[in-house]
């Protein structure tokens, strides 16, 4: 590893005593019945068994939880949760056990000298998916390059908002000395910005994998002299003064029937107030602060507020400059409500200065 920082990454589960197994000839009720009881179940045979025991899995919980109220469909994922998460794949060597099974570099990046441990089959597939993305890369229509989202960091799946702040670098013809990338993710924006030739960027994430990721991307080439990034809160260790700020921050407001929280979707109360406070003291007096949002929670009904609009009516530190929108094409998604409330999604990139 390139940096001395800890990444994200599944906890290596050890287990003393001999597991009871799961292949394509063993009595599914038993097994699962055991799962229920809370005994781990190993797959020692092929990959495949793994994947039949989930569907099986699925199946059983319909049948358990036939309703589509909230708290069915909710009581449906967090059994299948904990139930899924104590089927166990072993590891030996960096190398899954069973035949038949996808090879996934992560094993061998994250645990060189662990020669010997279990991982669940969720949290394989999870390394597994975000091997594919890592390897194969995401073509990003604004960039030149691929981008290669390394584990655990949040890389974009939809570009409308890029191509809005893609044809606002275009239009921008104040001085590229230095810009300040807040929250970084796998580097698009930070990339956009030396693509339109700012000389310098510095970016921040709190997500070590982030910072781990671009790093690794970077390696030694020019681009590591261009970007710079620090693993920290908001702006990390970069106090100088620059004369553009841009922030992709996440756009729900965190609620309480959260289970894991990700901070790369869910923002606490404290992260607006205190990233224009922060901000203020940074932007340059004719600096431009862009801030790249969205109406998707106000549209999904999940608050009215909107971070943005409150600080420019309450704040007194920042005036509006323009803001622009983009609807967000109705993608292909999977249930109805997706579809009725995509239909208005926009994506809204803000423009404010100096007030
Ligand atoms: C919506 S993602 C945007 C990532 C990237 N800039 C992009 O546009 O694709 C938000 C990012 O902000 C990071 N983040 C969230 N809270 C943060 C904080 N307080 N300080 C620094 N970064 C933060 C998350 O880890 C995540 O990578």
């Amino acid at each position: 590893m390139i940096t001395d920082i800890d990444v994200n990454k599944p906890e290596p589960i050890v287990i003393g005593e001999k597991l009871k197994s799961f292949n394509h000839g063993t009595e599914v009720g038993l097994t699962i019945e055991a799962l229920e009881q809370g005994k781990s179940i190993l797959i020692k045979e092929f990959y495949n068994d793994g994947i039949s025991l989930l569907q099986d899995l699925h199946k059983y919980l319909k049948l358990k939880s036939p309703n589509r109220s909230f708290q069915e469909q909710h009581q449906y994922r967090s059994e299948y949760h904990r139930l899924s998460n104590l089927i166990l794949l072993e590891i030996v060597n960096q190398k899954l056990c069973v035949k038949k099974s996808p090879s996934i570099g992560w094993l061998e990046k994250f645990y060189p000298e662990n020669n010997h441990f279990f991982l669940t089959f969720p949290q394989i597939q999870g390394l597994n998916s975000a091997w594919q993305w890592y390897k194969k890369g995401i073509s990003i229509p604004v960039l030149r390059n691929k981008v290669h989202p390394y584990y655990g960091t949040y890389f974009p799946t939809r570009f409308e908002h890029l191509v809005l702040f893609d044809n606002w670098l275009k239009r921008y013809e104040g001085p590229k000395k230095t810009a300040i990338d807040v929250g970084v993710g796998c580097g698009v924006l930070s990339l956009q910005m030396v693509q339109h030739r700012f000389q310098k960027v510095y970016a921040t994430d709190i997500n070590p994998n982030a910072i781990v990721g671009l790093t690794e991307f970077m390696g030694k080439t020019k681009l590591s002299r261009k970007i710079e990034l620090d693993l920290g809160h908001l702006f990390g260790k970069w106090d100088k003064q620059t004369e553009l700020i841009v922030f992709n921050p996440p756009w729900l407001p965190e609620t309480h029937d959260l289970g894991g929280m990700d901070e790369a979707i869910y923002y606490n109360k404290a992260l607006f107030p205190d990233f224009f406070a922060a901000a203020k003291k940074r932007l340059l007096p004719e600096g431009k602060l862009v801030i790249i949002f969205s109406n998707l929670a106000q549209i999904t009904n999940v608050t009215t507020e909107h971070p943005i609009e409150t600080e420019l009516a309450e704040g007194d530190r920042f005036k509006l400059e323009r803001c622009f929108k983009k609807s967000v094409s109705a993608a292909s998604s999977k249930t109805k409500r997706d579809l009725h409330w995509r239909s208005s999604e926009e994506v809204e990139v803000w423009v404010l200065t100096n007030n």
